[in-house]
C-alpha cells in the first residue's frame, strides 16, 4: 500500500457532511447549495452538438498526445487570449482529462520522494493529495488578508527552496479569487532558475473575471515577456469546466516547457489517460469559441454585483479579482469593534451549520480548505460561497446569509 494514503485528510465535503450530521435544515426555505464549485450555467449547444457529431469515433483508441485539431485549437486560444507571440502546438501543449487529474499526475511525474512541494494555504485539495501520494512533503504558504491572499514567496527559506521541486500556484485563486500579478510571477521564475523547480500554475478560473475587468495575467505570457520562449520550468493548467460550463466533459490542457511536457506525455502514455475522440473534437470547438465565454462572464458579473450589494452593509467584502467564489471573513464586519479583537473569532464551522439549519443554505467552512501552518489555520473564520446557482437563487441565498450574520 502507498504509505501516503495514510496521510490523506478527509475531503472538505466529507467533513462538511460530518459537521452537519443529522442536523435538519429549515424546510420553510428551499435548499440552496453554494458549497461546491460546480458550474451550473448550461453547457453551450455548440459543445454538445460537436460531441454528438463525433460519436462514431468511439470505435478508435485515442492518442494520449491528442489530435492535431485539438492541440491547434488550444494554441489558437492561448495566443489570442494572452500576449503570447507563439506556442508550439506539437511540443508545448498536451490535452488532459480536466485539470484535476493532471494537477495530481504532474507531481507523480516530476517529484522525487521526500522533496518539498509548495502550495498556497488555503488550497485546492488535489495539490496536497498529489504531494503526499508522491511521497513528498507538503509545505503550506499562508494566504491571508494581510498578504493580499497571495503566497509570500519571499518568506520561504533558502533550505525550503533547495528542497522544493514543484510549487502549485492558483491564479485566479480558489477560494479568494486573487490574481497573482506579473511581478510575483517574474520573481517566481527567477527563483525557479536559482533552485530548479517547476512552477505549476493552475489557471482554470482564468476566464471568469468581471465584464469590465482586466483579463488575469498568465504565467506563460509573463515568461515570454522576459524572453523565455522555451517557458523553462513553467507549466500552466487550463480547463473547459469553468470557462465553458462543461465539468462533465473532463477536458483541459497543460502548456509550457516542452521538456516537461514530453516527460508528462511519456508518464501519461503508461498511465492510460488519453481523452476520448468525441471529447477531443468537442473541446477543439469549445476552445475556438469566445461568444459563450463572454456570456458566461456576464452572468457571473451580474451575480457578484447583486450579492455584494446585499451583503456589503453587514460584512466587509474583499471583492475577488476573478473566479466565482466569495471568500467571506465572518469577523470582518463594518463597525464591529470585535473585528480587531483576536480573542473573538466567529467560527466558520458553527456559522456554516447554523446557516444550513436555520436557512437551508450550504456553504463551505473555510477552515476545511486549509491546514494549520505557522501556528494558524488561515481559513478559520471564513466561508467560501460559490456563486454557481442562478441569479435568483444567489440573491435569495445572500439575503439568508445576511440574516444569519446579523443574528
Ligand atoms: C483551483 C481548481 N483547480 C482545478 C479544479 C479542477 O477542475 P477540472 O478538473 O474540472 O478541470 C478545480 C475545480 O473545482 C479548482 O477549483
Amino acid at each position: 500500500m502507498n504509505p501516503g494514503l495514510n496521510n490523506l485528510q478527509p475531503y472538505p465535503f466529507q467533513r462538511m457532511r460530518a459537521l452537519f450530521g443529522d442536523a435538519v435544515p429549515n424546510e420553510s426555505y428551499a435548499p440552496i447549495n453554494l458549497s461546491i464549485g460546480e458550474p451550473k450555467h448550461p453547457t453551450p449547444d455548440l459543445i454538445k452538438n460537436a460531441l454528438i457529431s463525433e460519436l462514431d469515433k468511439l470505435a478508435n483508441y485515442p492518442l494520449t498526445k491528442g489530435s492535431d485539431e485539438l492541440r491547434n485549437a488550444i494554441a489558437g486560444y492561448l495566443t489570442t487570449r494572452y500576449q503570447l507571440g507563439t506556442i508550439n502546438s506539437d511540443s508545448q501543449i498536451l490535452p488532459v482529462n480536466g485539470t484535476r487529474e493532471a494537477l495530481f499526475a504532474i507531481a507523480q511525474c516530476l517529484v522525487e520522494k521526500e522533496a518539498a512541494v509548495l502550495m498556497p494555504n488555503p488550497f485546492y485539495q488535489i495539490y496536497e493529495g498529489a504531494a503526499l501520494l508522491a511521497g513528498a512533503q507538503a509545505v503550506y504558504l499562508n494566504t491571508t488578508r494581510e498578504n493580499g491572499f497571495l503566497p509570500d514567496i519571499e518568506n520561504v527559506s533558502k533550505e525550503q527552496w533547495q528542497q522544493c521541486q514543484l510549487i502549485y500556484l492558483c491564479s485566479p485563486g480558489n477560494p479568494s479569487g486573487t490574481v497573482a500579478p506579473a511581478p510575483l510571477l517574474k520573481r517566481l521564475i527567477e527563483l525557479s532558475d536559482l533552485y530548479d523547480f517547476t512552477i505549476v500554475a493552475d489557471e482554470c478560473y482564468a476566464e471568469i473575471y468581471p465584464t469590465n475587468g482586466t483579463p488575469p495575467v498568465g504565467l506563460l505570457e509573463v515568461a515570454q515577456s522576459i524572453g523565455r520562449s522555451d517557458f523553462r520550468n513553467c507549466l500552466v493548467f487550463h480547463s473547459l469546466s469553468k470557462r465553458s460550463n462543461a465539468p462533465g466533459l473532463r477536458s483541459g490542457f497543460v502548456a509550457g516547457d516542452a521538456k516537461l511536457i514530453n516527460s508528462f506525455l511519456q508518464y501519461r502514455t503508461y498511465h492510460g489517460s488519453a481523452m476520448s475522440p468525441p471529447s477531443q473534437h468537442a473541446s477543439a470547438i469549445a476552445w475556438q469559441d469566445n461568444a459563450h465565454v463572454i456570456e458566461n462572464r456576464r452572468l457571473y458579473t451580474e451575480k457578484f454585483a447583486a450579492v455584494i450589494d446585499i451583503l456589503k452593509h453587514d460584512i466587509n467584502i474583499v471583492e475577488p479579482d476573478a473566479g466565482f467564489y466569495l471568500w467571506l471573513n465572518l469577523d470582518n464586519r463594518p463597525g464591529d469593534s470585535r473585528s480587531s479583537n483576536k480573542d473573538w473569532q466567529r467560527s466558520d464551522t458553527q456559522f456554516a451549520k447554523q446557516l444550513y439549519q436555520q436557512y437551508n443554505v450550504t456553504v463551505l467552512p473555510g477552515s476545511y480548505l486549509s491546514r494549520k501552518s505557522d501556528g494558524v489555520n488561515p481559513g478559520c473564520g471564513f466561508i467560501r460561497v460559490a456563486l454557481v446557482a442562478d441569479l435568483e437563487q444567489c440573491v435569495d441565498a445572500a439575503k439568508r446569509i445576511r440574516d444569519c450574520i446579523k443574528q
